[in-house]
């Protein structure tokens, strides 16, 4: 069936395919992603965020782009250009494109000079974090409630959403883009979650060279300097991360439950 799935192809029209390419493992694209980045005239990425073996399903003849040294204002003339000559236009993003990508201005941009866009999704680094870690990070009547953030740096962060106030709800919060800023993390973190909460550190997940580290958060900001991580780093804090705290039942499976809510 997946063999059909994949030779089963439409061409693509001219377009820009803003497609998430998962966390780094080519096994963990969707298969749409996969279809549209083996079909594209154009491919567009940034070499920093997307590993090489994300592109071997690319077609030889594909234009392939590096854009880790480029701007804006460099990419969008190319992709224009590209789709305005009959071309199919694939611009890729680590994990989604929805979080962190800076896809809100390009889809501005394109559209607002009548190019077609279309958005594909893709597996996030959380996502895998959680894979790998084997934990499920809404436990019953432990955590419910999942927070994706990062701290302040050179974007700025909304001070309603200080890593501090958003810390007190002591979620399961996926940190991004914070290595950098690690000591900082760690004190508004410490204002609320217990010393004790397991951190999971994780390095370029799905990548040939992913390490994970799993510490108290008292040591977070420690191993991440030991480590010499600054960029490519999760962080999962969580206390579903706890292994006495991992014997949580969900309602949803137990014999008392209307199977009518499964
Ligand atoms: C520009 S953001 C892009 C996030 C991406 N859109 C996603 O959904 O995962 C880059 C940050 O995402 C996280 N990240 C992305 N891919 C990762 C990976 N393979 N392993 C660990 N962290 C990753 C890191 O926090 C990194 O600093």
């Amino acid at each position: 069936m997946t063999a059909d799935l994949l030779t089963n192809r439409q061409p693509l029209r001219p377009a820009v395919y803003i497609v998430g390419a998962g966390p780094g493992d080519p096994d963990l694209l969707t298969l749409k992603a996969y279809k549209i980045l083996s079909q594209g005239d154009v491919i567009l990425y940034a070499d920093s965020l997307v590993p090489p073996q994300i592109l071997e399903a690319v077609r030889p003849d594909a234009e392939v782009i590096q854009t880790a040294s480029k701007t804006l204002e460099e990419i969008l003339p190319i992709m224009i250009d590209r789709v305005k000559s009959q071309q199919s236009v694939v611009r890729l993003h680590s994990g989604d494109p929805c979080l962190y990508g800076a896809v809100q201005e390009q889809m501005q941009a394109l559209l607002a000079a009548d190019i077609p866009i279309e958005v594909v999704p893709g597996i996030s680094a959380f996502q895998l974090a959680a894979a790998r870690l084997q934990v499920e990070l809404t436990i019953p009547e432990r955590v419910q409630t999942i927070i994706l953030t990062r701290i302040s740096g050179r974007t700025h962060v909304p001070e309603a959403e200080e890593l501090s106030s958003l810390a007190a709800h002591q979620a399961s919060l996926c940190l991004y883009l914070s290595a950098r800023h690690i000591e900082a993390a760690q004190a508004k973190l410490l204002a609320h979650y217990p010393p004790t909460t397991q951190v999971a550190i994780c390095f370029r997940l799905g990548w040939p060279d992913e390490q994970i580290w799993v510490v108290p958060l008292t040591e977070m900001a420690q191993t991440t300097r030991h480590q010499k991580l600054t960029r490519t780093t999760l962080y999962l804090i969580s206390p579903a991360l706890d292994p006495e705290q991992q014997n949580g039942r969900s309602r949803l499976y137990h014999p008392d439950h209307d199977r009518l809510f499964r």
